[in-house]
């Protein structure tokens, strides 16, 4: 059996997307193995999550007047590199990661954005597609790169925006359809599988 690929996870919030990674990690036949959930946020409701999943889950306080080996960056590069993470996936992680700490992790790190990007980059997509007065909203799997939301596009999927539609319902109807996506993307790309996922599903 090949040696799996150690996988962290990075939240902020609710953790929808990580618990969704993490049961499919945890398959037999995964490529990945989940090593560490780590947040920007004490209260984030997927630490729980995560130890209920028997996950490691620590989070990392941000100090704006730490610096140098106490920063938060140079503490998640610590962490990262001495639990041999490859891969990091961004779920809900709403910290932006600066171009110095990119550059210095050698392992690729990927981010489910709730937009059909390159389109609606940045926050309160639902929002703001709402004002565009569009048919079709979605969400995008992508590598991380310096440019926000910018990096190379792994996977899409989309759903059709109803007239009743509000930023909520439309959150949550996209969360199951991120979920999916997220854990084919990864499945995919640690197979070393490279062409773009298109779920472009229009039904309600
Ligand atoms: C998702 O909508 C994701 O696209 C965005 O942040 C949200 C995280 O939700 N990046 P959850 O914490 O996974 O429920």
């Amino acid at each position: 059996m090949p040696e799996k690929i150690k996988i962290a996870i990075l939240i902020s919030g609710l953790g929808s997307n990580m618990e969704a990674l993490i049961k499919d990690i945890k398959k037999q036949d995964h490529p990945g193995e989940i090593a560490i959930v780590i947040s920007d946020n004490t209260d984030a409701l997927g630490l729980k999550r995560a130890e209920k999943l028997g996950v490691p889950a620590i989070s990392l306080v941000q100090d704006p007047t730490a610096f140098g080996k106490n920063s938060f960056e140079n503490q998640l590069f610590e962490l990262l590199t001495s639990n041999n993470i490859q891969i990091v996936c961004l779920a809900g992680f709403m910290k932006i990661l600066s171009s110095k700490f990119l550059k210095k992790f050698s392992g690729e790190i990927l981010n489910i954005h709730p937009s059909i990007l390159p389109s609606l980059k940045g926050l309160n997509t639902h929002r703001r597609i709402l004002e565009k007065n569009l048919d079709v909203h979605g969400a995008t799997v992508h590598k991380v790169s310096k440019d926000l939301d910018g990096g190379m596009i792994l996977s899409q999927t989309t759903i059709a925006i109803l007239e009743k539609d509000t930023p909520e319902s439309l959150s949550q109807r996209l969360k199951p359809k991120e979920h999916q996506l997220y854990v084919q993307t990864l499945r995919h790309f640690l197979s070393g599988n490279s062409n773009i996922i298109q779920k472009l599903d229009l039904g309600h």
